[in-house]
């Protein structure tokens, strides 16, 4: 068989060419990047976990009609997606203060807000994810007043549906990013959830302990990632049978 056509690089996810036109075959890497990529390690097992959640999350998700470009999983670290043309904005949503907002603001992370806030950052790691506010959306054409509505709506619609599945199984759901796509539909065009959800993009605390089980434990150096993400694969019910981060094979007497 040829080998497959790569179409994209990033620091934790591979594209490559998919088997039908419109297609793509969405690639996970153990690689975890934090600080616009200044602390970088390789973390066995994440791939596969980041794989298996983001397809619990978008089935999920789309079982309640939010449309993802989610087709199917081929293997343990590969999924079929539809291929997208990607707006170049990350959209985030906060339930919690934490990360940038605190900072910015000077709010103690932890503080509930008093609602849902969307912010919106340009991708574009050469300027480290800058926030932008609508009106640079609007002015510079990166997305139409449409685009932000339906933004918007949507990061809603999964910030309910993760608040809830998190909620389910002792976690609160701090805040995520997501990334959405446009897809043309004869002569309509819409948006629909692309890129991935994973404790890559989220920030996960336990209800009970605080205790931190996404990618901030990896930039502040708390313990062991995969450990981390396992716990909220386990709790979730999707981890996967046979894998994760074993370090060694263990004789079983
Ligand atoms: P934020 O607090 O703005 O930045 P940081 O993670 O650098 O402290 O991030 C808010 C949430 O969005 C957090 O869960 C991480 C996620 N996020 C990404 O996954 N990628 C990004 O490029 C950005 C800007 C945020």
């Amino acid at each position: 068989m040829a080998r497959r056509k790569k179409v994209y690089e990033g620091k934790a996810k591979i594209l490559y060419e998919g088997p039908e036109p419109g297609t793509l075959v969405q690639y996970f890497k153990d690689d975890a990047t934090a600080f616009n990529a200044q602390k970088k390690d390789v973390i066995e097992g994440k791939g596969v976990l980041n794989n298996r959640l983001s397809e619990f999350f978008m089935t999920g998700l789309a079982q309640i009609g939010v449309p993802t470009h989610f087709l199917k999983r081929l293997n343990m670290r590969e999924q079929l997606i539809r291929s997208v043309e990607i707006i170049p904005l990350e959209i985030i949503v906060r339930n919690i203060a934490a990360g940038t907002l605190s900072t910015r603001l000077g709010l103690e992370e932890g503080t509930a807000l008093p609602r849902p806030i969307v912010e919106f950052c340009l991708k574009d790691d050469s300027l480290g994810d800058p926030l932008v506010a609508e009106e640079h959306i609007i002015a510079f054409g990166w997305a139409s007043q449409q685009d932000l509505d339906d933004m918007v709506a949507l990061a809603l619609r999964v910030n309910d549906f993760m608040s809830g599945c998190m909620m389910a199984v002792g976690i609160k759901l701090v805040d995520f990013k997501i990334e959405v796509g446009r897809v043309w539909e004869g002569d309509y065009q819409r948006l629909i959830l692309a890129d991935e959800i994973s404790p890559d993009s989220c920030r996960l605390w336990d209800v009970e302990t605080g205790q931190k089980l996404d990618k901030d434990v990896f930039r502040r150096d708390l313990g062991n990632l995969a450990d981390a993400y396992t716990e909220v694969a386990r709790r979730l019910g999707v981890l996967p049978s046979n894998v994760t981060h074993a370090t060694k094979p263990t004789l079983i007497n």
